[in-house]
């Protein structure tokens, strides 16, 4: 068995590297993206892992189909960049790693959240300048709000367990119910509901398709003062602009940002003293109540591992079995 892995960070080489050898089997490490170009460096081996941001062009499945590979494994969880009618088309079964770390992506929501509370943007900003003093920058304590959960999947039920840590009320919402959480009271009946109970909304759901957004004006409208909204999940969840706008008028007491509706060519890349195009993020990176970060939360060495690794044992299995336990059922 011969595989190939494309776009691999710096970073992810030494676990495949390691997977290689501990398994056996031959891995062809690029650091190049899937794309129609760079397809054709696939050909002759019996599996294709990736990962990116970038959309995977249709036309990359008509060429693996050609070269008779019918695998796809992503490293990562979200499959929102993948033509899926096209993988159908060309008979390309695909993989992804849904749990990689839960309590990564769990973890990020709460440090970003704290950070908030406590000012601590515009705090390290003024002792950057010699400028000691403390207000107006008194900050707000988690133990007196409640948080409200948007999606109840592995990620949310981890942080569900560390916020009720910290001493604060959870409350939550998924369209499927998890029976613990259900049992112990925790569900409102509506997004709407959560929205307009929490002081804290922290989006745990996968994106729900263009122009489908959880966070924007209306929604705003009916949130608490002063509630603040925290997305670690998929920029596409909020309307930035909406919520900028909010942040500025003093409806909201401020955000975090992990991942943003137009992050693509612009996170995870060095651009040290450019102009940024995007304007409303200059605006945003400027703003000392709104936290941005280039789609880190997963970022930690325990994710990466498992990316690496899960992606290529599912490849494994799909090669010898015909399925894997982290197969993409494509005709949901
Ligand atoms: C995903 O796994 O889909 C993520 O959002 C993390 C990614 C940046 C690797």
């Amino acid at each position: 068995m011969k595989l190939i892995d494309y776009g691999v960070r710096e970073d992810e080489k030494q676990y495949i590297e390691e997977w290689s050898e501990d398994n056996n089997i031959e891995v062809k490490i690029l650091s190049e993206l899937l794309t129609p170009e760079t397809v054709e460096l696939a050909k002759g081996f019996d599996g294709v892992v990736a990962y990116q941001q970038l959309p995977y062009d249709p036309s990359i499945f008509d060429k693996m189909n050609e070269y008779g590979i019918h695998v796809l494994s992503l490293r990562n969880v979200g499959v929102d960049n993948v033509p899926i009618d096209a993988l159908k088309k060309n008979d390309i079964r695909l993989t992804n790693v849904p749990s990689y770390s839960p309590e990564a992506i769990a973890e990020y929501s709460v440090t970003g959240l704290m950070a908030l509370l406590r000012n601590l943007k515009h705090m390290i900003r003024k002792v950057d300048q010699h400028d000691f003093d403390w207000a107006p920058d008194i900050g707000r304590e988690l133990n007196q709000l409640t948080v409200g959960v948007a999606g109840t999947g592995r990620i949310g039920q981890a942080a569900i367990k560390i916020y009720e840590g910290f001493g604060a009320k959870v409350i939550a919402f998924d369209k499927y119910r998890n029976e613990e959480l259900d049992k112990r009271g925790l569900y409102v009946n509506s997004l709407d509901e959560l929205l307009k109970q929490s002081d804290v909304i922290t989006l745990h759901l996968p994106s729900l398709g263009i122009g489908n957004t959880v966070i924007n004006s209306k929604t705003i409208s009916e949130m608490k003062d002063n509630a603040i909204v925290v997305n670690t999940g998929r920029g596409d969840l909020v309307n930035t602009a909406d919520l900028y706008e909010a942040v500025v008028s003093g409806k909201l007491y401020g955000a975090v940002l992990d991942v943003y509706e137009n992050e693509v060519g612009i996170f995870n890349n060095d651009l040290t003293d450019q102009d940024l195009e995007d304007k409303l993020l200059e605006k945003m990176i400027k703003s000392p109540r709104i936290i941005v970060t280039p789609h880190i939360a997963f970022y930690t060495t325990k994710a990466v591992k498992n990316m690496a690794t899960v992606s290529l044992n599912s490849m494994v299995d799909e090669l010898n079995t015909g399925k894997s336990t982290t197969e993409i059922n494509l005709n949901k």
